[in-house]
């Protein structure tokens, strides 16, 4: 096993040492929507194996709004948005015509990144003031889109044709909270701040529909052999798809690694099960894992 690192030093290393695939965890350089897509556009040219999504998928699913536009179009529930792309475009008002309260986020980031707990905006005045704030901060677009004030849940993905659900896992704020936002503040303090629930206790009609909406979107992006969806559950009883992480986090605080070990996996059953799904496909690397 070898560190290939980030950056310029992970094009030094991938040259000098000779791997039979690569476990890529790199989340590329930059704030560049494509910026995923690095570490994989770099080993498909060098003709090196690797885990998980390729370029495309994972260029595509940093963009938010591009994402909901592909899944609405497969039939996937999404909230309603909006996209401002500058502080010029803040005068037409895009958001009007969506339903208050709007959450206000950056369109291209992950980690909770610029979603914060006074990420909600109640009038058009707030919204203005907030897209405002993250088209300085962070330089790309914003989302505006519709706040789904329900359950929130998170779908695990592993393997392949067809890829299994992990887990379906509800994470809950422990103290009863107006506007639950599963934020920077709250992911950088969960153990205090949230329960998790997995498997969720929710309606079976509603799990089963998040369940062929992940499947979609995993499927209509071109994902493989990981990936972690987010979704809201509508008062209505419905489900909105939010995003797709299609390089999720593996470190041990991570969602799909809690929700694995809720439902019985090791972590290095995960791990093993995100290489075997990717040795799949390159029969150079069969029978050449330990
Ligand atoms: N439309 C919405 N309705 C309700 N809650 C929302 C909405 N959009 C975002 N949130 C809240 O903000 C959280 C973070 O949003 P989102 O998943 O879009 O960001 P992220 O930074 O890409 O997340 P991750 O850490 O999963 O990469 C969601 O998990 C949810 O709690
Ligand atoms: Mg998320």
């Amino acid at each position: 096993m070898v560190r290939l690192g980030g950056g310029v030093s992970f094009l030094d290393n991938v040259r000098r040492s000779p791997v039979d695939i690569v476990f890529n965890i790199a989340e590329g350089r930059g704030s560049y929507r494509s910026r995923e897509a690095q570490v994989p556009a770099v080993l498909e040219m060098l003709g090196i194996p690797y885990t998980g999504s390729d370029p495309l998928a994972l260029a595509i699913g940093l963009d938010k709004p591009l994402t909901k536009r592909l899944a609405a179009t497969d039939g996937v529930r999404t909230p309603g948005w909006c996209v401002v792309g500058s502080t010029v475009e803040l005068s037409e008002e895009p958001w009007q015509g969506l339903k208050f309260p709007l959450i206000i986020k950056p369109a291209y980031e992950g980690s909770s990144k610029g979603i914060r707990l006074t990420s909600l905006a109640g009038s058009a005045r707030e919204v203005e003031a907030k897209a405002r704030r993250i088209l300085e901060d962070y330089r790309q677009p914003v989302m505006v889109e519709e706040f789904i004030d329900g359950d929130e849940v998170t779908v695990g993905m592993v393997g392949n044709a067809p890829p299994r659900v992990v887990g379906i896992m509800r994470v809950l704020p422990r103290k009863p909270t107006e506007h639950f936002i599963y934020s920077l503040e709250v992911k950088k303090d969960y153990v205090n701040l949230v329960d998790y629930e997995c498997p969720a206790q929710l309606a079976e009609g509603v799990l089963r529909e998040i369940e062929v909406f992940s499947l979609k979107v995993f499927r209509l992006l071109g994902c493989r052999d990981f990936s972690r969806l987010d979704f809201r559950v509508g008062p209505d009883g419905r489900a909105y798809f939010l995003e797709i992480n299609p390089l999720p986090g593996l470190g041990s605080y991570s969602d799909l690694v809690i929700m694995a070990l809720k439902v019985g996996w090791t972590y290095e059953g995960l791990i093993n099960a995100v290489l075997e799904a990717a040795v799949g496909r390159y029969p150079q690397c069969a029978g050449r894992l330990p």
